[in-house]
């Protein structure tokens, strides 16, 4: 049987984005047995989005634990209860035969229970009570501590043993200790009520702290307890703080307890053995704090978009998925992964992609973008029907991959507008290793994710934006000294760290650190040439040897510009060592200033640096100059192939050949600029 937590509250729904990870519906517990029998325990509100997914007809259980609101608020809402082609089973404690009509009563409905349109069977049940909702499922009514009474119930069924409490107050009472302990003998899984710890436990009004359920547990040894009901004004960080305190004190004595979370998954007969990371336990400010301060080191947007769509794939056990950032009236494919087609820790083409999606209902991503909303598809290729979009095959017909699931959800900005969608293809089953249907729980958790992305990225724009101010600054100077040739450079100067780090096997992270730190900083190498006469750089034609010596200069302006913010470290380091010796030689003849002072020779030049050279003199060569045409990359990579062991580092040169196709996606991406730059001189 499959078990499905879908309400955890107690008392009142609390919808308030500081519950959202463990949930703010009340009272619902959906059981599925291996034979498809379905199962509710109490209808709290988390009951309607249970009955949202539910095919046109069916047959239901639905199982009361008593009478108050938290336990059947969600009835009037649950969809087979309006439609003629559903059977619903209510079972109800004896003495409440009268509150479903009376909940409905006194105009506190818009229609009375007994006009539902769906077809209702009420069954009464006392304690002690047997029923079989089907031919493999057995429920046994069980009396409740609770004012006003109660029944807690006991499922058996696929070889396993469910408990499901309701409102249940464990006292100091022998009796009730006593009764409570038989209650969960032989039980595999129980959801029980924990509305309480020992420090805020109100006696008599109903509800269990989480330590009686432990000091039980221990008495029993059951296989493991989901301490649910949560009080409505425990937020987030209160229960991860509870099941912080909890897991401690269970570890210790080899106990399974956890706090509830809405969408929490069980399979039974669990397996032995189990830690509690198996039956889904994830702390919510645990994972997304812990994600989030990882982030703090990077800077740089394409190393963001990578660490947020891994994150993504690891919650939702993804095998492929792509952010796509909106830009004007578009979705650009901003970054992607796919565990079938290329690793991720590679120079890869895919991440140069210059795809556009028009933001309109007619694609899926677009669809997602022009509405804001999430969808979340079981296979592309069996759309429900009715929907705008249609799967574009394109993709998977070029490269042979097979889309089938896909869970797509749109990010705003701080103002509200839509600023991306992110894309998660084939969540596998971790069994058959097949894709499958991404479920509810995923979807919260990519939901919290979804919320950070404006604040993670901002950070990156405000890097960006100084990046670009710069550039902007020594393009009026030097018109080719523009936007696209800094981010070209950038980028093969970091797709070239990745594969000579790889080469060296140096650690992942840091490569992937010092990689995003070589791109901002390879963008600003020449931002010296703002010290250096715009008439000597505008000159048509060969420059003299004096003129040269004056241009050489802006190596040692650059790094100058630099300094100050070098001291603090991070890329600005790199930029300042990229600015100085980026006209530096392997062989020892090259410049980092007017003269031949300071000059470097090999791995004394830093590696950044020499990386810098190599993809600078590339782009300057495949790039029309006032004094020469534009060069074919084929023709580029001969010269560079040359001067390898002279001018160039040849370990690095060898780097560029084998990334020259990633190379060519990257010119794609960062095309010139067209015309109307207002100083470009013609070409000579
Ligand atoms: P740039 O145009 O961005 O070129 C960067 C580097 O690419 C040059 O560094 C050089 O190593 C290489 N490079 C560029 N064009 C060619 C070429 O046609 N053939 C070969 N073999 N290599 C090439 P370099 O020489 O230190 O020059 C630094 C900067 O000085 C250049 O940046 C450019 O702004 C300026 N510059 C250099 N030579 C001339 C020239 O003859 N005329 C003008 N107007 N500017 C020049
Ligand atoms: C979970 O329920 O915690 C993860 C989702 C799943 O494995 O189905
Ligand atoms: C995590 O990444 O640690 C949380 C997501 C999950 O596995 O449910
Ligand atoms: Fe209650
Ligand atoms: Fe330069």
């Amino acid at each position: 049987m499959e078990v499905v937590l879908r309400g955890v509250r107690g008392s009142i729904a609390v919808p308030a984005p500081a519950m959202s990870f463990y949930g703010g519906n009340t009272s619902c517990v959906e059981l599925r047995s291996d034979s498809g029998a379905l199962v509710f325990f109490d209808a709290g509100t988390g009951l309607r989005e249970a009955g949202e997914n539910l095919p046109e007809s069916g047959t239901c259980h639905l199982f009361i634990s008593h009478g108050h609101t938290d336990h059947i608020q969600g009835l009037g809402f649950f969809r087979p209860l309006h439609s003629p082609r559903w059977t619903t089973h209510i079972y109800i404690p004896a003495w409440l035969e009268n509150v479903l009509d009376d909940h409905f009563a006194h105009g506190m409905f818009p229609i009375p229970f007994s006009d539902f349109g769906g077809n209702v069977v009420r069954h009464c049940l006392e304690a002690g009570d047997e029923v079989s909702p089907a031919a493999d499922v057995s429920v046994s009514a069980i009396a409740a501590n609770h004012p006003g009474g109660a029944l807690s119930y006991k499922v058996r069924a696929d070889s396993a043993v469910f408990l499901y409490t309701g409102d249940y107050e464990i006292t100091q009472a022998p009796n009730v200790r006593k009764a409570a302990r038989e209650m969960l003998e032989g039980v595999d899984l129980a959801v029980v009520d924990s509305m309480y710890s020992k420090s805020s436990y109100m006696e008599g009004w109903g509800h269990s702290c989480w330590e009686d359920w432990r000091d039980l547990a221990q008495d029993v040894g059951p296989g493991c307890i989901v301490l649910s009901h949560h009080s409505p004004d425990m937020t987030d960080k209160q229960i991860d703080e509870l099941q912080r305190e909890a897991l401690q004190s269970c570890h210790l004595q080899g106990l399974h307890l956890c706090f509830a979370r809405e969408g929490m998954r069980f399979s039974l007969p669990m397996v032995k053995e189990r830690s509690c990371t198996d039956c889904g336990l994830v702390q919510y400010s645990d994972w997304l704090d812990r994600f989030l301060d990882g982030l703090l080191q990077y800077q740089d947007e394409n190393t963001l978009l990578d660490r947020i769509l891994a994150k993504a794939r690891e919650i939702t056990r993804a095998d492929a998925g792509t952010i796509f950032l909106v830009d004007g009236e578009d979705l650009l494919f901003a970054y992607t992964h796919n565990d079938s087609l290329f690793s991720v820790n590679t120079a890869s083409k895919f991440a140069y992609s210059s795809a556009r999606l028009p933001i309109n209902p007619h694609s899926i991503a677009g669809y997602a973008a022009f509405t804001g909303e999430m969808l979340n598809l079981a296979d592309v290729r069996a759309l429900p029907p009715g929907m705008p979009f249609s799967f574009r095959e394109d993709f998977d017909k070029a490269t042979g991959y097979h889309t089938e699931s896909m869970l797509v959800v749109p990010f705003h900005d701080h103002a509200g507008r839509v600023s991306g969608v992110m894309q998660l293809i084939n969540s596998l089953d971790p069994r058959t290793g097949k894709p499958r249907k991404f479920t509810h729980d995923m979807e919260r958790h990519i939901r919290v994710l979804a919320r950070e992305i404006a604040n993670i990225l901002e950070r990156s724009h405000l890097v960006r934006a100084s990046i670009n101010r710069l550039i902007r600054l020594a393009s009026v100077h030097d018109p080719l000294e523009t936007g696209p040739h800094a981010e070209r450079v950038g980028a093969i100067a970091a797709e070239m760290y990745q594969i000579r780090a790889n080469q060296l096997n140096l650690d992942p992270d840091v490569t992937l650190h010092v990689k995003s730190q070589i791109r901002l900083a390879a963008m600003l190498h020449d931002i010296g040439k703002v010290g250096v006469s715009d008439l000597l750089i505008k000159k048509p034609g060969k420059l003299t040897d004096e003129e040269m010596a004056v241009m050489r200069s802006h190596t040692m302006i650059g790094a100058g510009i630099l300094e100050a913010e070098a001291q603090s470290g991070g890329f600005m380091t790199f930029a300042r060592d990229i600015a100085h010796h980026h006209h530096q030689k392997w062989n020892g003849q090259g410049y980092a200033g007017p003269s031949n002072a300071g000059r470097l020779a090999g791995e004394e030049i830093p590696i950044a640096a020499r990386i810098t050279a190599i993809a600078d003199v590339f782009d300057a060569l495949v790039s029309p100059r006032s004094y020469k045409a534009a060069w074919p990359h084929s023709k580029a990579l001969a010269l560079l192939r040359e001067e390898a062991g002279s001018h160039f580092d040849p370990h690095l040169v060898a780097c560029l050949e084998e990334i020259i196709d990633v190379v060519a996606k990257i010119y794609e991406r960062f095309p010139d600029a067209e015309p109307e730059q207002p100083n470009r001189e013609p070409a000579a």
